[in-house]
């Protein structure tokens, strides 16, 4: 993929920049750049390059208003301290990304060209990478059906972008315990569905649920599978462990239905060298609700790029609760998302080959 180059005529100067990274939250400042490329069913991928960030222009017609053909990634780079910027298994989410493709019928980006994109926008607005501790540049691949027109059908025209935000902790209490709020009325995804792809109607079809865990005073929502209301599926946004007290780190096995998370993957290789007898498996919500209440569990997290790993102080549903929203992070918990990032920021070796130098 030829990528073009049109620098920001007005970048951010150095004092707003750095007024950003100082207190950036999550996804609410960008950067002076994006990425975008095109797709047609004629020319294939074209006229990819890096453009000012700004807003597009979009027919009221596109199809994506309309039919919700979206499809997004989120991963992250990091600045090590020898000053390079290095992305964390990029391939991975270029790889989901091309499953999700197929999945909404949208045209697969190949990796090496997903790759590429987020490498030229991560060297163009390298200076956006902040080395403060636990900073990071969050990045958001997205596709999305741009053709203008009205029939349901895969879209003839679509367009693929990359944005780039400053990130300080998804929840706004860092690393402290998050509360759940156990949905029974909604579920997220159904067999056959679009649960295990990352598109943005999964997203949607979590808000309402994620409003009603707002009202009872909670961060996240868990929900359970949509045939039997029995089986822990995920969160809102993110993937769930439960650490057995006999050293079991246990997770929903990959139904179809569940988000193939990087982190989760990356968390199961980890569990394994820590020594935790890793199980992905079918988790019922009397395991987790019985299994606080009686010491079997003793921990449980929640995690994700942009959550990384949030530990889960209390469960609620309708009618009860379990855990203590106050209990500071477990010790496997701990271990494990300080493992995880230690290989991230550069202060661990990294075994697996995870990061990927981008500038
Ligand atoms: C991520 O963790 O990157 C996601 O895409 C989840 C989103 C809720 C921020």
């Amino acid at each position: 993929m030829e990528i073009s180059y049109t620098p920001n005529p007005n970048p951010a100067t150095p004092e707003a920049r750095d007024a950003v990274l100082a207190a950036p939250g999550f996804g609410k400042h960008f950067t002076d750049h994006m990425f975008k490329a095109t797709w047609t069913a004629d020319a294939g991928w074209h006229d990819a390059g890096v453009i000012p960030y700004g807003p597009l222009q979009l027919d009221p017609a596109s199809a994506v208003l309309h039919y919700a053909q979206e499809i997004f990634e989120g991963l992250k780079a990091y600045k090590h301290a020898d000053g390079t910027i290095r992305a964390f298994r990029p391939e991975a989410n270029g790889e989901r990304l091309v499953r999700s493709a197929r999945r909404l019928a949208l045209p697969e980006l190949p990796v090496e060209d997903f790759v590429a994109a987020v490498e030229a926008l991560v060297k163009t607005d390298r200076a956006w990478v902040d080395d403060r501790p636990e900073a990071s540049l969050y990045l958001r691949p997205f596709m999305f059906a741009s053709e203008v027109f009205l029939g349901v059908r895969p879209a003839a025209e679509v367009t693929f972008m990359v944005i780039a935000s400053p990130a300080a902790a998804y929840f706004k209490g860092g690393a402290k315990p998050v509360s759940i709020w156990l949905s029974s009325e909604y579920t997220r995804a159904a067999p056959g569905g679009t649960g295990a792809a990352k598109c943005g109607g999964n997203y949607a079809a979590s808000l309402a649920a994620m409003t009603e865990a707002a009202e009872h005073g909670c961060e996240q929502v868990c929900f359970l599978d949509a045939a039997e209301s029995k089986y822990i599926e995920e969160l809102g946004g993110m993937n769930i462990f439960l650490v057995h007290r006999d050293g079991k780190l246990i997770t929903p096995e990959l139904n179809g239905s569940i988000l193939e998370g990087v982190t989760r993957s990356s968390i199961l290789t980890l569990g394994k060298e820590l020594g935790l007898d890793v199980e992905e498996r079918r988790v019922t919500i009397d395991e987790w609700r019985d299994g606080v209440a009686d010491g079997t569990i003793t921990e449980v997290f929640a995690c994700g790029t942009a959550a990384v790993v949030t530990p889960v102080g209390q469960l609620s549903w309708d009618g009860g609760s379990v855990g203590d929203s106050s209990a500071p992070a477990g010790e496997i918990t701990s271990r494990i998302r300080d493992t995880l990032v230690d290989i991230q920021f550069g202060r661990a070796a990294d075994p697996y080959g995870w990061m990927r130098t981008l500038a």
